[in-house]
């Protein structure tokens, strides 16, 4: 059985995570120094954690893990204790559970988040990562991820790194090292409707990353505009069957000579395409490969940190984040990464 979240040794947040978020609603900046402390807390519980499933199934019919249960559990336990958080629901368990006695309907934040991404993955011991949106209120239904107040993933690899986008002005306030600029690739816009869009996403939120060392949250980087390069993550392969679009652009990869980069995780994934600065992104569907990824709890929070960073979403439609959130169990198929692949993946988007 997977080990109660109980109290584990306090992490310090460190002084340049403290500083990245003075500039912030004071309450917000509490919500985002709870995700930082529970992504602290399952980095260690990795460790010694068992690969063994749990038995049980979620409501998406996702057969759990220990791990899943076990990080969820230790973000709850954070989320509890955060008088600024409302509510929270997860992944795992997606009832939206009222979390503080001191918030009154509408006020505080509702947190949505996925406690282990990857979990497929895990058994090969492949990077994973937890994703985690931030709304303003008591709940994210009815809302957009337009209408998130931040978002965040982490990734649990050799080292573990802590990306956040958080209202613009705290990466000014952000000092205490100089962080690598990842800006250097030109981004060639080819949709002027799109550009504007994810233009104003980009100027109000800053994309922080840190990276946990020695118990503390160190500013490694800031993600300002990504490239297009030619890293390419073609998930769910197996809709090409039934995608003749998708097959295409399968075929067209390979002929330009893409980097093919799929590992089996989406946060891996993604953030692979930041740190290398470009790429894709593409998960379309097929009727026999439908939908898999979940709006709230995995595509809206990472679709914000994307266009953040100066990328775009797309859902063959528009832009992920302009998608209401009608159902805790949504699903949504999505390509997300640098403007002129994710054009690219439109035919596949909306193929099938
Ligand atoms: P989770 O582990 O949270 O259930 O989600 C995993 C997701 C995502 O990370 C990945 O892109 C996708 O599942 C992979 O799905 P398949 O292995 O079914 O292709
Ligand atoms: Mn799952
Ligand atoms: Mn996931
Ligand atoms: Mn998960």
């Amino acid at each position: 059985m997977a080990a109660t979240a109980t109290a584990a040794a306090p992490v310090a947040v460190g002084a340049e995570l403290e500083k990245a978020l003075e500039g912030l609603e004071s309450g917000l900046a509490s919500v985002v120094q709870s995700i930082a402390s529970s992504v602290a807390e399952i980095s260690a519980s990795l460790r010694t954690m068992e690969f063994d499933e749990a038995g049980s199934t979620n409501s998406f019919g996702d057969d759990q893990l220990q791990a899943d249960i076990h990080a969820d559990e230790i973000i709850f336990k954070h989320l509890r204790s955060c008088p600024a958080v409302a509510s929270a629901s997860s992944e795992e368990q997606s009832d939206i559970l009222p979390m503080s006695q001191q918030q009154q309907p509408g006020q505080g934040y509702s947190v949505a988040f996925d406690p282990l991404d990857g979990s497929s993955i895990f058994d090969a011991n492949f990077a994973v990562g937890s994703i985690f949106g931030v709304w303003p209120g008591s709940t994210p239904l009815g809302q957009t991820g337009r209408d998130q107040v931040a978002a965040a993933y982490s990734v649990y690899g050799p080292r573990t790194l802590l990306v956040l986008a958080v209202p613009s002005g705290s990466r000014a306030a952000a000092g205490g090292s100089q962080p690598q600029h990842c800006d250097a690739a030109q981004q060639q816009q080819q949709d002027g409707q799109q550009q504007q869009q994810h233009g104003s996403i980009s100027e109000a939120f800053d994309v922080l990353e840190f990276v946990l060392s020695d118990r503390r949250w160190r500013l490694r980087r800031v993600h300002t505009k990504l490239g297009d390069k030619n890293n390419v993550a073609p998930a769910n392969i197996r809709a090409a069957a039934g995608n003749e679009a998708y097959q295409q652009l399968l075929h067209a990869w390979i002929t330009n000579g893409c980097k093919l980069r799929y590992s089996g995780g989406m946060v891996p994934d993604v953030h692979h395409m930041l740190a290398k600065g470009g790429g894709v992104f593409c998960n379309p569907k097929s009727a026999t490969a439908p939908a898999k990824l979940r709006l709230l709890y995995e595509c809206a929070p990472v679709a914000l940190v994307v266009e953040a960073a100066g990328g775009v979403s797309h859902d063959g439609q528009g832009s992920i984040l302009d998608l209401v959130i009608n159902d805790t169990g949504a699903r949504s198929i999505i390509a997300l990464g640098s403007a002129p692949q994710v054009a690219q993946c439109l035919d596949a988007m909306r193929g099938a």
